[in-house]
């Protein structure tokens, strides 16, 4: 299941993200502001509850979402670059942490790191990264999620390939993929095209 944005204010906001000369300076502002609209898309379906409130006018029903129910995990090192956009959504979300990296003669996701938050199978898990090539990285994540009895998990990210959604569809149908764009394909060395190039080292100014 995939959702990919449609909106000329998207568009736009790719297209700088694309461009080599994008400053790092830039290139963060972008990723943030893109995934804060990525995840209030993502909270579409998000259940509300009745709140009995008091305006300066008269009392009223509002409706509220349970903040507590969230969590973000972003894989190191590139999906830190959501987080702070996201906050911005759900500012009370819980994060986790799964570090992976790409092997990069075999593109298999190495595991070096994970750390989550208390009661994280209670919550829903909005899984941040950037970059959904080849899908390895994402299927991995997904599954570490899912040992820890996490029943409900979105994936958000920036640009998706296609073969990255396929895997991800197929490995886990049940989770539901955001992206704010999808690319032509992977080229030989596992990069996504047009793409951006190596989201990590575009937000952190490495390389
Ligand atoms: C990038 C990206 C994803 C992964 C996607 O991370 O942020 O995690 O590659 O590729 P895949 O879908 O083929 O697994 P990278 O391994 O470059 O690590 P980094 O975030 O530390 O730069
Ligand atoms: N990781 C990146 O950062 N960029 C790609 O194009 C593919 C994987």
């Amino acid at each position: 299941m995939k959702k990919v944005l449609d909106h000329p204010l998207i568009k736009h906001k790719i297209s700088i993200l694309r461009d080599e000369k994008t400053s790092t300076k830039e290139f963060r502002e972008l990723i943030s502001e893109i995934s804060m609209i990525l995840c209030y898309e993502a909270l579409s379906d998000a259940e509300t509850y009745d709140k009995k409130i008091k305006t300066p006018i008269k009392e009223t029903i509002g409706q509220v979402i349970n903040e507590d129910n969230y969590a973000f995990v972003p894989i190191l090192r590139a999906g830190m670059g959501m987080v702070d956009g996201v906050l911005k959504v759900i500012p009370t979300a819980k994060i986790g942490h799964i570090g992976l990296y790409r092997n990069e003669e075999t593109l298999e996701p190495i595991k070096y790191y994970c750390k989550l938050p208390k009661n994280i199978k209670n919550k829903e898990v909005i899984i941040l990264d950037p970059m959904l090539a080849t899908g390895g990285s994402g299927s991995n994540a997904i599954t570490m999620l899912k040992k820890e009895g996490v029943k409900k998990i979105k994936f958000l990210c920036i640009i998706a390939a296609p073969e990255g959604i396929k895997r991800i569809e197929k490995d886990h149908p049940d989770v539901k993929i955001y992206a704010a764009q999808m690319d032509e394909g992977l080229n030989d060395i596992g990069y996504i095209y047009p793409g951006l190039g190596d989201a990590g080292d575009r937000i952190y100014g490495t390389k």
